[in-house]
């Protein structure tokens, strides 16, 4: 007997917010994965980071603000493709990274969706998060999250009429602990030189490369596996190219509920307490002795220096 995501919600003591955003959610994504075969064309826009938009991040943003805001649940939508938040009347304050790898809509490899459902009024730091969701659309689409007592994934299924229903696919999923892939964005030339080191050595132990270009694909692999992800500081962008609250700290939350570790570098990555809401920062998670290495690493080169 499979178990619908909003019994699962329901069982699981999830309070009422929290349970509506997930639901929203859920049923925004199948609109956003039904759209994507009409709208990888790119747009003249540029969001927020400088990144110019694709049809679906638009599309994807202003689905998933609209049923996030009419569930009467959240206070505030902050969104990557947004400059400043939309106001509502609830008390999650909800910051999203409404599609996660646009380069990769052309080729048709994974895509996401990434949200923090925080606390506090945006930005603040991964502290106040309640919870934290990312969908995948790659051979299946699912939703996998966490609310605070473990992660369970859960998967689309359509049905002969149509609709569509997210079931239970796993639950308290934990990364294992024995590390067997790695993937660092940015050029290899351009990694401070503790991540250089650091990957030379895993190659050295064997290790294999996983590295698909989307951050929610390349998490996957990791927890999956076990192993390490990063985008990591570059010399020519020492606070490296993933946004605090949309992208690092809500997939640090599920790194660490899932029994990983997820560091900027120099510690936990929840207590960064970013400035403005598309604020980045250099992000390392996985298997937690392999990104507690890499950490000590990165503090000797600095005492070093
Ligand atoms: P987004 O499409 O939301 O801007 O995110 C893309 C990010 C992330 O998904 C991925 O890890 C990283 O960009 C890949 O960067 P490179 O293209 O430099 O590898
Ligand atoms: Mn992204
Ligand atoms: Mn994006």
């Amino acid at each position: 007997m499979s178990t619908s995501l909003g019994t699962y919600l329901t069982r699981a003591g999830v309070p009422g917010d929290l349970s509506s955003v997930l639901l929203a959610v859920a049923n925004s994504s199948v609109k956003v994965s039904d759209q994507l075969p009409f709208s990888a064309a790119l747009t003249t826009n540029v969001n927020p980071s400088g990144e110019r938009q694709t049809e679906i991040d638009i599309f994807a943003n202003d689905e998933f603000a609209a049923s996030l805001l009419a569930t009467g649940s959240v206070a505030e939508v902050a969104s990557e493709e947004m400059s400043e938040s939309k106001k509502g009347s609830g008390k999650v304050h909800v910051a999203m990274d409404p599609l996660d790898g646009s380069s990769n809509i052309s080729t048709n490899n994974p895509l996401g969706s990434i949200f923090g459902f925080y606390s506090g009024a945006l930005p603040c730091s991964g502290l106040l998060l309640r919870g934290a969701a990312y969908l995948t659309y790659g051979p299946m689409l699912t939703l996998t999250f966490s609310t605070g007592a473990g992660v369970a994934r859960f998967v689309a299924v359509r049905g002969a009429d149509g609709s569509t229903e997210f079931t239970l696919l796993e639950d308290k999923i934990m990364i294992p602990l024995k590390g067997e892939v790695f993937g660092l964005g940015g050029p290899r030339n351009d990694w401070v030189e503790p991540v250089e080191h650091f990957v030379s050595s895993m190659e050295a132990r064997g290790l294999k490369l996983r590295y698909g270009g989307t951050f929610v694909g390349d998490f996957n692999q990791v927890l999956g596996y076990g192993g390490i992800f990063g985008y990591p500081s570059l010399k020519k962008k020492p606070k490296g190219k993933l946004r605090i609250l949309y992208e690092a700290a809500p997939m640090a939350y599920i790194m660490t509920q899932s029994g990983g570790y997820a560091s900027d570098g120099h510690g936990d990555a929840l207590l960064i307490e970013p400035t403005s809401l598309a604020d980045t920062t250099p992000i390392y998670l996985g298997s937690p002795e392999l990104v507690s290495e890499l950490d000590s690493l990165i503090r000797a080169k600095d005492l070093g220096s």
